[in-house]
């Protein structure tokens, strides 16, 4: 097998794959509606539902599309019967209300910090004092906007005291950090095929509680290709998507499951987390300073907060970066300028070593120069 031009991917996915995920994608051509290709949708299947509950009692979903596509799939066939809360502390969030919006549902906003622990009392509260009973309660876990993890356990039983349908969004959670949808009282989960699962991007999916889909099957959904309850039928009675699957994505995502397994979530995270403590040993050495206390931290995807030094420009740095085949990524909060370094896929501490040391040089050519101690604050302008 060839090697493949390795990139080191610190953007919050698509990550960086291995090339056996990658050579997977290279298969024979096949009829997406042959038994052979529905056998390799049915052992993904099972083993995306797997990852986070009992395979008896929930299922998964799949569709081809990015991730926005299976939040959307989520809000648009079930959540159209009454009062949504949507969680927007970041700007995955704010996705779902801009989504709830198109859809012109029933939603009302709970925004909290980008940075620091959603409060449960004040959401408590917020949920209590609506003049109306909401039905469902929709979040992001982790939030990628910023590393922020949101604490879904405590919020699926808010949830379950108040009869509160739960939907999580765990596009960047999924495959790292270990959820239980039962335990955690989640009936909806969203998730995709590329970030900590490893695989190619293309493959949005959808875990539910069967139980729940089966008894909303006959909703009145204002969708089409999302409809949840359509998909799931299709697939339940004739082993196929309805439309045609990424096919050869597929192929990826069953290689990237297997290594998983091979790998285990436990020991993923494990191996995430010492990169993580790798770059924020690295970034303090330069003075520099992230957002989210460790707590609170995915310690997946970090926001850091940039350099003020008036030779700092976030594009130039990122261009010699790219130049050096390392690629990072843009802050997403507003007003909060900051860049952001994923330590997610097929990474070790020498690639993100490697970033350290180009991070350094390319300080030191702008002028930027880390003193023994830390940073020097008036020479470098770090704020
Ligand atoms: C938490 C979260 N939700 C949704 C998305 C959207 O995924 P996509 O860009 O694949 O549509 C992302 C992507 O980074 C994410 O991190």
């Amino acid at each position: 097998m060839k090697k493949v031009k390795r990139n080191i991917l610190l953007n919050p996915g698509p990550a960086t794959t291995t090339d056996t995920v990658k050579y997977a994608q290279v298969v024979p051509d096949i009829c997406p509606r042959e038994d052979d290709f529905c056998d390799v949708m049915q052992s993904v299947v099972s083993d995306l539902t797997n990852l986070v509950a009992d395979t008896q009692e929930y299922t998964t979903i799949l569709f081809g599309g990015s991730g926005t596509a299976s939040v959307e799939a989520i809000l648009s066939s079930v959540m159209n019967d009454g009062l949504i809360v949507i969680i927007n502390n970041g700007a995955y969030g704010k996705r779902m209300c801009e989504i709830a919006d198109a859809y012109q549902y029933d939603w009302v906003e709970f925004k909290s910090l980008s940075y620091q622990p959603l409060q449960l009392d004040l959401l408590s509260d917020f949920i209590r004092k609506l003049p109306r009973k909401v039905a469902y309660l929709a979040v992001v876990h982790h939030e990628t906007t910023t590393g922020l993890v949101n604490d879904v356990e405590s919020i699926g039983a808010m949830c379950k005291e108040n009869e509160i349908e739960l939907m999580v969004d765990a596009m960047s959670s999924f495959g790292a950090i270990p959820i239980d949808m039962q335990r955690m009282n989640i009936s909806y989960l969203a998730a995709s095929s590329n970030k900590n699962l490893q695989g190619i991007a293309g493959v949005s999916f959808v875990v539910a509680n069967k139980c729940k889909l089966e008894n909303e099957k006959s909703k009145n959904t204002p969708n089409y290709y999302l409809n949840l309850h359509a998909q799931y039928k299709y697939f339940y009675e004739t082993g196929q998507m309805r439309f045609t699957p990424p096919v050869q994505t597929i192929y990826a995502l069953q290689q990237a499951i297997q290594e998983l397994k091979i790998e285990g979530i436990k020991e993923r995270y494990e191996r995430y987390s010492e990169l993580w403590d790798t770059l924020i040993e690295g970034i303090t050495r330069l003075g520099l300073k992230h957002l989210v206390q460790v707590q609170h931290h995915s310690k997946l995807i970090t926001a850091i907060v940039e350099p003020t030094a008036e030779t700092y420009d976030f594009k130039s740095m990122h261009d010699y970066l790219y130049a050096h085949g390392v690629t990072i990524y843009p802050g997403k909060p507003d007003r909060l300028n900051t860049f952001r370094i994923a330590n997610i896929g097929d990474l070790t501490k020498n690639d993100m070593k490697h970033f350290l040391n180009l991070l350094e040089t390319y300080f030191k050519s702008i002028g930027i120069h880390p003193t023994k101690g830390g940073v020097d604050h008036e020479e470098s302008g770090y704020g």
